[in-house]
């Protein structure tokens, strides 16, 4: 269980509605250690068009890794930088001016919708970021209705979209419908990545071991393997799952 990736968190400090400050930031990157968690991708939210926003973002991210490097962290994390992007028509754009950060600067994206998004527009997206050579992985699959409809989701695992979920949503209330689907799913082995969409200690400070024991439990050690390390390692080196 340890030595996990967290694909999904806003731990760069003063960024977007993520960790405030830098003592915040690493408050919670000291609670990823004691989740069992070593590699963190810094995914603060950007939207297609923002032409500064990248910028002052790694930035940031430059002071949390030199903070990191003088603290009692030092050593135990690896951090990288990534976006969640809002998945607008002109995302491919914006990502071919180099205005939006990939996952580690590979082709792997992540890309977040309205939950209320048609089908019809988050295929056009994807289907254009797919077509740009871009690696999409749809961002926490559990919130978008129109992906609940089978016929949906298959349509978008045909045109080669990652999916990844919330550990959140792993670990929720039972009677949940997004929890119970998401659950279906793992047992399926049809998610690839976890995230723990942490927002700093305000707000869903992050939770990583019981989602990855439930896994481990109900899914079988192959797949957690896969989930928890060898499918976010690939991904971070660019190399295709
Ligand atoms: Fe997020």
């Amino acid at each position: 269980m340890d030595g996990c990736y967290d694909m999904h968190c806003h731990l760069i400090p003063g960024v977007d509605d993520g960790s405030g400050n830098l003592e915040e930031s690493l408050a919670a990157l000291r609670q990823e250690c004691g989740e069992g968690v070593t590699h963190i991708v810094c995914t603060s939210h950007i939207a297609p068009g923002e032409a500064d926003a990248a910028a002052k973002q790694k930035e940031q991210f430059e002071v949390l890794r030199q903070a990191v490097s003088q603290s009692d962290l030092s050593g135990k994390l690896e951090l990288y930088i990534g976006n969640e992007i809002f998945g607008v028509g002109s995302v491919t754009e914006s990502l071919n001016e180099g205005l939006i950060h990939t996952l580690n600067g590979g082709h792997y994206v992540l890309v977040e919708f309205s939950p209320m998004e048609t089908f019809r527009h988050i295929e056009q997206v994807f289907r254009s970021l797919i077509s740009g050579g871009y690696l999409p992985i749809a961002a926490h699959i559990e919130r978008y209705e129109c992906l609940a409809n089978e016929k949906n989701l298959a349509a978008l695992e045909e045109l080669g979209v990652y999916f990844q979920v919330n550990t959140g949503t792993v670990t929720g209330k039972f009677l949940s419908r997004e929890t119970r689907w998401v659950r279906k799913l793992l047992k399926e082995e049809r998610i690839h990545f976890l995230g723990t969409d942490s927002h700093g200690m305000h707000y869903r400070p992050p939770r990583m071991r019981e989602a990855g024991e439930w896994v481990e439990k109900h899914c079988g050690g192959g797949y957690a393997e896969r989930l928890l390390h060898r499918n976010p390692e690939q991904a971070l080196r660019d190399e295709i799952i």
